[in-house]
């Protein structure tokens, strides 16, 4: 897809297909306003015979026009005037995706940057509005014949000189995020025999081959014998895949700046190892590296927008198979931190893996380490498939998350890491246990992250509800790289 801005009158504007909003009880928006008086009154006349009423999500394709420069236009309602949320925004811009994208228009325009829309300014709906329309049209085609291929090719922003220079940081913006996305689900819907711990090594090398800023440098398994990434290297000890430890570095901002380190958890596949996961719905679990997907999705969006900031990426990528080499319950792994873990499950891997990535981070200096991770289904049970988990260990690191997800429509909720559930993690034989027995299970993996990231401030976001959907929509959804690009954006600007 391309993405333009105009910044034109209606009377003046070619479009074969022009997206303008209304509400309720017959209020047009100033551009359904505009067209109306083009167009003698026709859209006043549909809304008056009731072919639309303007509620959220609501949508009418008018398919001929009395003027020629205009051929097409989707009404989309956007509910009562003057009590839009930023959600049904999004909402109704998702309705109006699936119109172009059934009627077949290969060059769209919207002229819905005069949606009154609380807090709101043109840049933030310049932003979403690429976003949403590109999460829309997104197809997966790697291993599939498609035979209904998405038409939607362009997508011009109708602006006022007013909001013009706010649309075009929206614009960009929205273009940087849509692409990151794009890789992370890409990346994520790829299944477990393509998309193997080298695979993902490699596609980190093609993004660093990209950009100027960013380089990306491959840890191999002797790399990590030699860090004694014990707990790490355990794990894919079960696997006929070499485990690979991505690195990459987006050198932004001053010399000397501390960077933001965000780890993601590349598990390619898991398969639970000894502790094997039941059949059903395996297959999803081919999306457990979407927190690495997503690492790299944020690397994309962050140089694309050329933010001033330094940013590295961790991305510990293995397979968890059942095998004769593979972790047994009951065994002792030496953390790269010194601490032993107790192994109760096998199918706990994801912070065997995190925690000696948490260690290596420190090597950086970092300001802050944020890690991603599709760590624990109890989260799904916690939280459902809304919010991700967010827990950390700084108020200011948390709160600026929070900030950043209400701003990009990317939901977090914040969880206690308390000293209490430590006792959950106490193991006879290790420092530690890699599990927490059945309550407050995401909240014991967050805990046993924190005794791996004490040296830093330290946030951790469970995505295991919301990296994809499942279903007959399956697929990758691309989260959450829009709150993590969102908060260096805000932290760039700060
Ligand atoms: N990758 C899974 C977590 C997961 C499960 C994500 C379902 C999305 C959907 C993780 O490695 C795992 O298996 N966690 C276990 C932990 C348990 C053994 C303490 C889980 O959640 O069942
Ligand atoms: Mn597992
Ligand atoms: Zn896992």
């Amino acid at each position: 897809m391309d993405y333009s801005i105009e910044s034109v009158t209606l009377d003046k504007l070619q479009s074969e297909c022009l997206l303008v909003g209304i509400y309720e009880n017959q209020q047009l928006s100033p551009s359904a306003n505009a067209l109306d008086g083009l167009c003698d009154g026709l859209i006043g006349k549909l809304i008056a015979r009731g072919d639309i009423k303007g509620k959220n999500a609501e949508t009418l394709l008018i398919n001929n026009l009395p003027i020629e420069h205009i051929q097409r236009v989707v009404l989309v309602g956007f509910g009562e005037h003057g009590k839009l949320t930023r959600k049904q925004f999004r909402k109704a811009l998702a309705a109006a995706t699936k119109v172009l994208k059934d009627s077949k228009v290969k060059n769209a325009s919207a002229a819905l940057l005069d949606i009154e829309l609380a807090q709101s300014d043109a840049e933030w709906l310049a932003r979403q509005i690429v976003e949403v329309i590109n999460d829309g049209v997104y197809q997966y085609t790697s291993t599939k014949q498609c035979d209904d291929k998405v038409q939607l090719q362009t997508l011009t922003l109708v602006t006022n000189d007013a909001n013009q220079a706010l649309a075009e940081t929206g614009l960009a913006q929205g273009i940087a995020i849509a692409q990151g996305m794009a890789l992370t689900k890409q990346l994520a819907d790829l299944p477990g025999n393509i998309c193997t711990p080298t695979y993902l090594a490699e596609q980190a090398l093609v993004l660093a081959g990209q950009h100027d800023k960013l380089n990306a440098e491959i840890l191999e398994e002797s790399d990590m014998e030699r860090l004694g990434m014990g707990a790490f290297l355990s794990v894919s000890r079960g696997s006929r895949q070499p485990a690979k430890l991505i690195c990459l570095e987006y050198q932004g901002g001053d010399e000397h700046a501390k960077p933001i380190v965000l780890v993601g958890k590349g598990l390619t596949f898991d398969a639970g190892g000894i502790s094997l996961k039941p059949g059903a719905g395996m297959d999803e679990m081919k999306y457990d590296m979407c927190g690495g997907a997503s690492v790299l999705g944020i690397l994309r969006a962050a140089s694309m927008l050329n933010l001033k900031l330094n940013i590295v990426g961790l991305i510990p990528s293995s397979e968890n198979l059942p095998d004769g080499a593979a972790n047994k319950p009951g065994d002792i792994l030496t953390s790269m931190a010194g601490k032993t873990i107790e192994v109760l499950n096998t199918d706990a891997e994801g912070r065997l893996i995190l925690c000696d990535t948490l260690t290596y981070a420190k090597k950086y200096d970092p300001d802050v380490v944020i890690d991603m991770a599709t760590l624990t289904g109890a989260c799904i049970v916690a939280l459902g498939r809304v919010p991700s988990g967010l827990f950390g260990n700084d108020d200011k690191l948390c709160n600026d998350l929070l900030s950043a997800s209400e701003t990009a429509c990317d939901l977090i909720w914040r969880m206690p890491i308390w000293e209490e559930y430590q006792e959950q993690l106490k193991s006879n034989f290790a420092d530690l246990a890699n599990i927490g027995g059945p309550d407050g299970g995401s909240i014991t993996a967050a805990v046993f992250l924190s005794k791996f990231a004490e040296k830093y401030r330290w946030a951790h976001i469970d995505i295991a509800g919301t990296a994809w959907r499942t279903g007959a929509g399956k697929g990758a959804t691309g989260r959450p790289v829009a709150l993590l690009s969102q908060y260096l954006i805000n932290r760039a600007a700060a």
